[in-house]
């Protein structure tokens, strides 16, 4: 109770310092950061992207009364200089990957401050080269390959992208994590499952360096060469089956699309036949198997092969009996006529 009653009004007094302190504290701290965000310089552009080699140019000014301002860079540095307002760090060939130019100013009411010049240096890739991994020759439908891009002294790495292509069609991309400044190399794998349709078909792949608004709104892109697949793949018919009827033009057509090329033989048939199509009409009703067969498999395919003159005889025959029928009735009509004025003579 007496602590409570003594410490009261200490624990107010403190209170009142602690707060007292606190603001000052956070004044200056805001004072402080503040003219440090605040460094009264302007850079113009604010930020740079240079192609490895190029010319650069920024420009530093200020508005407020200084002891000197200048340019510390590897490349380019400008002396502290009293007498200008405005000064320029130029550099006119920047072989130097992670520059950091930062200008700088002595004003004469407070501390010196500097700006920090955010400069990116890129280089396009010497080469882009596109290659199979431990594989030559065709590939065989229905299975796994593995394409490799290698993308040769490129920088920056986090602004590259790989992009794989098959024609025109965009396959996959990929995108780098790390920050590195210097040129690196790069090999990027696809795996890809080519099947029939992609016999003869184009790979490519391509690094694309996207440097943002600041960089070559035609991202500098650099292709390999387009890489041809051939792919094997077995013979296989659409359908099974066919159902042909005879007739002078119609022809018994096992072709079939097969890499490497089928060869065909028929079944059903005296003289062995390597030609993929028959005559129909040099053929007696019946069925005909054809198999196509290359290296990889074979696919057999069904023609049944039908008489033209299937439904005309049936009409025939329905005339046949008719006609057979009415002449028996005439027949019958007149033997019975016959005999019955024979009776009434006699
Ligand atoms: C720098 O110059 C530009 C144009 O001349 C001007 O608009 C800008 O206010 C100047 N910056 C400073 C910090 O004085
Ligand atoms: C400052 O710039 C002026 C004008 O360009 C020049 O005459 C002077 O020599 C420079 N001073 C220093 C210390 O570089
Ligand atoms: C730029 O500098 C590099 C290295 O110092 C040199 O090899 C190159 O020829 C220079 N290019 C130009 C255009 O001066
Ligand atoms: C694209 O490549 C990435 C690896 O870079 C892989 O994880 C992803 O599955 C691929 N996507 C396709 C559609 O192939
Ligand atoms: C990139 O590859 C080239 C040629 O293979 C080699 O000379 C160079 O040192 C490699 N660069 C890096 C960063 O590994
Ligand atoms: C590419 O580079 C620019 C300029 O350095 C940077 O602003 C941007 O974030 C980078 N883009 C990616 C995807 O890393
Ligand atoms: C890469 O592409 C750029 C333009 O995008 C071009 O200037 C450069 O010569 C190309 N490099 C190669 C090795 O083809
Ligand atoms: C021909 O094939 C069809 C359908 O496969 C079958 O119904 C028919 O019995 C076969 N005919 C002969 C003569 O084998």
């Amino acid at each position: 109770m007496q602590k409570w009653s003594f410490s009261l009004p200490t624990s107010f007094r403190d209170l009142y310092m602690r707060l007292t302190l606190l603001g000052f504290c956070f004044l200056y701290s805001s004072l402080v950061t503040g003219a440090q965000a605040e460094c009264p310089l302007q850079l113009n552009p604010q930020r740079v992207v240079v192609r490895y080699g190029d010319s650069v140019e920024v420009n530093c000014n200020t508005s407020v009364p200084h002891k000197g301002m200048g340019w510390e860079a590897d490349e380019g540095r400008v002396s502290k200089n009293q007498s200008q307002n405005l000064i320029t760090w130029r550099v006119s060939n920047l072989t130097e990957w992670d520059i950091k130019p930062i200008c700088f100013i002595n004003p004469n009411d407070r501390r010196q401050c500097q700006v920090e010049l955010p400069v990116t240096v890129y280089k396009t890739p010497d080469s882009v080269f596109i290659s199979t991994v431990n594989h030559r020759g065709p590939m065989t439908e229905g299975q796994q390959y593995e394409l490799q891009c290698d993308v040769h002294n490129v920088a920056p790495v986090q602004n590259l992208t790989v992009k794989w292509y098959k024609g025109q069609t965009l396959l996959n991309q990929t995108t780098f994590t790390n920050t590195i400044e210097t040129p690196v190399n790069k090999t990027v794998t696809l795996l890809i499952g080519p099947d029939r349709a992609d016999d003869g078909a184009q790979y490519w792949c391509e690094a694309e360096l996207d440097l943002g608004a600041e960089g070559p709104q035609r991202h500098p892109t650099n292709s390999s060469k387009p890489f041809n697949v051939e792919v094997y793949y077995k013979p296989k018919h659409s359908s099974s089956t066919e159902t042909i009827i005879q007739d002078d033009k119609v022809m018994l057509d096992c072709t079939v699309k097969a890499n490497p090329a089928s060869t065909y033989t028929w079944d059903h048939l005296k003289e062995k036949s390597s030609s993929p199509v028959l005559k129909s009409s040099a053929l007696s009703p019946g069925n005909y198997t054809c198999t196509a067969t290359n290296t990889l498999g074979r696919d057999s395919k069904v023609f049944i092969v039908k008489s033209k003159y299937t439904d005309r005889t049936t009409f025939w025959a329905i005339v046949l009996t008719g006609v057979v029928v009415a002449v028996a009735l005439i027949a019958a009509y007149l033997i019975f006529k016959f005999r019955f004025s024979k009776n009434s003579v006699i």
